[in-house]
């Protein structure tokens, strides 16, 4: 099948079986679905619905049983493990309903990792990550570890080391499960700015109906299966 120039993600009858105390465990269950250049997706269900597992495999973290996922037409799992490691640094920016922050290190540093992990020096790598950091608001919270800021805080660091290589892609899951409605709201507006300014992808998990309504697609998930996608 063809695939659009512009389809950032396809995902292509993509099952997922979990194999536990002799049990066969199927997650996902034959999912197909499509993420254009600068797309807004929300991915709602219950819990235990297959979300999760799904982002994951999106973004090359765990592999499909069956089915692929073509990055820009590329079936990126036939790639040597080196080579998904260094282009999913540069190509997706991810963000957890926890922070997952280096606790010994500043704001600074952690949002400087992504840029070293490409082999920049320290002083350029430096510079981008101020530059992000003050773009999310955080340019008198350089020098704070993890411990020393509020949640939202954390989180719009996780958010600045997500956006700080300029990634095509966000994948986010649950990125305001942990926050109240203020600081919900500005870690929305940040990746709906950044969605508008720099063509970025969104492929967001989430409970919250608001954020939901803010993406161009939802999807339904039941059971491991799409159930419905609005709007159709
Ligand atoms: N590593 C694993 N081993 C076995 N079962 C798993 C594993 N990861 C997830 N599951 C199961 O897959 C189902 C979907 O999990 P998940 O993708 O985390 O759902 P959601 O994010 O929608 O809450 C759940 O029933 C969960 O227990
Ligand atoms: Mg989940």
């Amino acid at each position: 099948m063809a695939v659009e120039s512009s389809t950032l993600v396809r995902v292509e009858a993509l099952t997922k079986e979990f194999y536990l105390d002799g049990e066969t465990i199927r997650v996902l269950k034959a999912i197909d679905l499509e993420v254009a250049a600068g797309e807004r997706l929300a991915i709602c269900g219950e819990s235990g619905a297959g979300k999760s597992t799904l982002l994951q495999i999106m973004g090359t973290l765990d592999k499909p049983t069956g089915g692929r996922v073509l990055h820009g037409g590329q079936d990126v799992f036939r790639w040597s493990v080196d080579r998904l490691a260094a282009w999913r640094n540069a190509h997706i920016g991810f963000v957890f309903q926890f922070h997952h922050l280096l606790p010994e290190f500043t704001a600074l540093e952690n949002v400087m990792i992504p840029a070293m992990i490409q082999g920049a020096g320290r002083k350029s790598a430096g510079e981008r990550a101020r530059r992000i950091l003050e773009r999310v608001g955080l340019e008198n919270r350089l020098r704070h570890k993890p411990g020393e800021l509020s949640g939202g805080e954390q989180q719009r660091v996780a958010l600045a080391r997500a956006l700080v290589l300029n990634p095509p892609l966000i994948l986010a899951d649950e990125p305001t499960g942990n926050l109240d409605l203020k600081n919900s709201l500005e870690v929305e507006n940040l990746l709906l700015e950044f969605n508008r300014e720099f063509d970025l992808a969104l492929v967001i998990v989430t409970h919250s109906q608001r954020l939901a309504q803010r993406m161009d697609k939802i999807i339904y998930l039941e059971d491991g299966s799409v159930r419905k996608v609005c709007p159709q």
